[in-house]
């Protein structure tokens, strides 16, 4: 595995199974039911160019569950960028500074543009509409133990992909990571204009997996596995986009939709935000108290999956 996590093709299927494995020792560590000092004296620095709730604080989280501490900064308002420093020179500057490095940049490919200047460690924390693969990381660790609760595993599974996944930088890296798998199902469903990049959809459908597209939400979807999905990625739409857009109610995944169209062993997961402004019609709040929405068990995975990322090529 490459110190640098930039894309989750720099994983394979065994890199994934050991962080699985690594981030499920964390687990106690991350409710602090144990103590380590694993990282004490490491210096995380988290450089966030764009909003961010989760990421910017479970990386900081895990960071110090692991007895390391974090500097941050965050927007280019408050970062020397503002006065025109580079990617390159930032890079080598913070590289003097820091351990790691966790990045989010608007721009695709800009996290790995900062990497090429620095030898510490550098994970992608979202770069625009490319990738976010730590968020996939905590996204398949936390099907993996749904699914074993369940006594199901993802091989044969039907995984359905709804939403923005054209812009959406975490499908890009969910569905990478899913097709390292054995065969599988899955199923895109998106407003037009949003489907999945023809390029995605033509490497897993290489790697023997089963992909269709639908249209629409109204179809029978009663064997389904995990109903993924996602916010739609406004902040990256074209002024000519914007125009007049907004998200029809039938791709909302409520309560309705999980009872009538897909069944009661199906699990609801969802990167998060989700856009609860009025007409945002994003996953609805109506699941909130149904034990399939597994978006709070998601978040919490994202501690013990991100202390295996930070420890990984740090420590063990
Ligand atoms: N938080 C995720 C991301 O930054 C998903 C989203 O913002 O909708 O990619
Ligand atoms: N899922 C995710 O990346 O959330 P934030 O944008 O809040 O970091």
């Amino acid at each position: 595995m490459s110190s640098h996590l930039l894309s989750v093709d720099s994983l394979s299927r065994d890199d994934v199974d050991h962080l699985i494995r690594v981030a499920a020792r964390m687990e106690p560590i991350a409710q602090r039911r144990k103590v380590t000092r694993v990282l004490e004296g490491a210096v995380l620095g988290n450089l966030f160019f764009e909003a961010s709730t989760r990421t910017r604080v479970s990386f900081h989280a895990a960071f110090c569950r692991l007895g390391g501490s974090v500097c941050d900064t965050t927007g280019f308002t408050f970062s020397s960028m503002a006065k025109g420093e580079s990617l390159y020179d930032t890079s080598r500057v913070m590289s003097g500074y820091c351990d790691a490095i966790v990045m989010r940049h608007p721009e695709q490919g800009s996290v790995a543009e900062f990497a090429q200047a620095t030898n510490v460690p550098v994970i992608n924390g979202g770069d625009g509409p490319g990738e976010h693969p730590s968020q996939a990381l905590l996204d398949i660790y936390t099907i993996d133990k749904e699914f074993a609760r369940r006594g199901k595993q993802l091989a044969g599974a039907h995984i359905l992909l709804t939403g923005d996944l054209k812009f959406g930088r975490t499908v890009h890296s969910l569905i990478k990571l899913l097709s390292l798998y054995a065969p599988m199902r899955i199923t895109l469903v998106s407003p037009p204009g949003l489907e999945m990049p023809q390029h995605l959809v033509e490497l897993v459908a290489s790697r023997g997996h089963r992909v269709e597209t639908r249209e629409h939400l109204a179809a029978d979807f009663s064997d389904v596995d995990v109903v993924y999905t996602t916010r739609i990625q406004k902040e990256r739409f074209t002024a000519e986009m914007s125009e007049g857009f907004s998200l029809s109610r039938d791709y909302t995944v409520d309560k309705a939709f999980m009872d009538q169209r897909v069944n009661d062993h199906a699990i609801v997961m969802h990167p998060l935000p989700r856009d609860s402004r009025p007409d945002a019609n994003d996953l609805d709040v109506d699941l909130n108290g149904d034990p399939r929405l597994a978006i709070f068990r998601q978040t919490d995975n994202g501690i013990p999956m991100r202390m295996a990322i930070c420890a990984t090529p740090l420590q063990v």
